[in-house]
């Protein structure tokens, strides 16, 4: 059988002449298709019918997002034209436009089995269905500028395992992952990018999880996030939610750090990107059994924090107020801000979280968790004092 392949390209009279030596020549290659713009090839290959694509350089919207896609989609990418525009882009696979149908199709055909080095078995070898795990999963979200998810998520799963209740936490921030520099793991693991690959291949089960989310403690898991936050199209979101319901077999609990966009009407949105990519996001808030909603304590983040949850899909979300102190509000903060969110959002906050800068930034500086870098400060015990309520543990201090 022919390897069948998209063409993209920019110079039709090129296309035609290749196209037709392709089918009187005896190459190993196909044309299934011929792609009029990015729109028509993402499409196309999100459809699963070619191995690969012949792609200009100068393909009108080409990018590092589309060639994500590509690759999610499973597809070769093989780069024709300016060598350097398709470097920068990443593109490994290039020949020159006026090489040979015999090489343009052995270009093609090695590309397509660098990438079948991850190939998957046929339908029938895929793992069963495993019974669903009893664990349950918390998705830690929060409005834009940079409230304290990260810390509450990563602060929460290391005090979870910390009372001795096994944790697995994903990063699936998909404006980009912080969770494992948070942590001090600085290489490159394969996290949840690959976790929801194997899963939309139908090839993730419990031990596939296991292997990926790996051990940092002797009761926490990690997995990790994107590192470039222009890799979003790879958490696909039926991936991440296959993802999430195996981690309730693997831990007793799963904490989700989301990151913050929740934009998700195509036709409204005036960003259809965001739209899109905000799936992974959603998805983990519709899996989760807890929804943590964090925000800080100022003014204007209280205002993101009470338009946030007007959006938020979640029917009852945990409200904690992060970065709580003296000053950010006339009188007592704590009293001034519940009052505030019981007026304009109908909720009462589960917790107050101190500000706390010095061990906020050590933590950070030295790639640990709080527990371990600041166990005694407020910001820990506070986080620590939720775990416990969470898991129903009691915690002493
Ligand atoms: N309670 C706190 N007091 C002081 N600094 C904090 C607190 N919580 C978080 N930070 C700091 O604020 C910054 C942003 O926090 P992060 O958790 O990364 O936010 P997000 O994930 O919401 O973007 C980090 O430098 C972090 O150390
Ligand atoms: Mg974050």
């Amino acid at each position: 059988m022919k390897v069948p392949v998209l063409t993209a390209v920019t110079d039709a009279r090129w296309e035609a002449g290749l196209v037709q030596a392709f089918e009187n020549g005896d190459h190993g290659v196909a044309v299934v298709r011929r792609c009029v713009d990015l729109a028509d090839l993402l499409a196309t290959a999100a459809a699963g019918t070619a191995r690969a694509v012949l792609l200009s350089a100068d393909l009108r919207r080409l990018d590092r997002e589309a060639l994500a896609r590509l690759a999610v989609a499973g597809v070769a990418v093989i780069g024709v034209g300016d060598r350097e525009r398709l470097d920068r882009l990443g593109v490994l696979h290039v020949v020159a436009a006026v090489a040979e149908p015999a090489g343009i199709a052995n270009a093609v055909i090695a590309a397509v089995a660098a990438v079948a080095v991850t190939a998957l078995p046929p339908r029938a070898e895929r793992p069963a269905e495993e019974p669903e795990g009893t664990g349950h999963v918390v998705a830690v979200w929060g409005p834009t500028g940079a409230p304290g998810r990260t810390t509450f998520a990563v602060t929460l799963a290391t005090e979870l395992a910390g009372l001795g209740v096994t944790t697995t936490l994903v990063d699936a921030d998909v404006y980009g992952g912080a969770v494992a520099q948070t942590l001090g793991l600085l290489d490159e693991a394969p996290g949840l990018a690959a976790a929801v690959r194997l899963a939309t291949n139908g090839l993730l089960d419990r031990a596939a999880l296991a292997e990926l989310a790996r051990a940092v403690t002797e009761n926490l898991r990690v997995l990790t996030g994107i590192t470039r936050a222009d890799r979003w199209p790879e958490l696909r979101p039926n991936g991440v939610a296959e993802v999430l319901a195996l981690c309730r077999g693997l831990t007793a609990f799963t904490v989700v750090d989301c990151g913050f966009g929740l934009e998700q009407d195509e036709e409204l949105s005036y960003d259809q990107t965001a739209a899109r990519r905000n799936g992974a996001t959603l998805t983990a808030i519709d899996a989760a059994d807890t929804v943590v909603a964090v925000g800080s304590a100022d003014p204007v983040s209280l205002q993101r924090l009470v338009r946030g949850l007007a959006d938020l899909p979640a029917v009852a979300p945990e409200v904690v107020v992060n970065r709580v102190r003296n000053g950010v509000m006339p009188g007592n903060p704590e009293t001034e801000i519940a009052a505030a969110l019981k007026r304009y959002a109908g909720v009462e906050p589960r917790a107050f979280l101190p500000y706390d800068r010095v061990s906020a930034d050590e933590a950070t500086m030295r790639g640990l968790s709080l527990t371990e870098s600041a166990p005694r400060s407020p910001l820990r015990q506070a986080i620590r004092a939720y775990a416990g309520r969470l898991a129903g543990v009691e915690v002493r201090r």
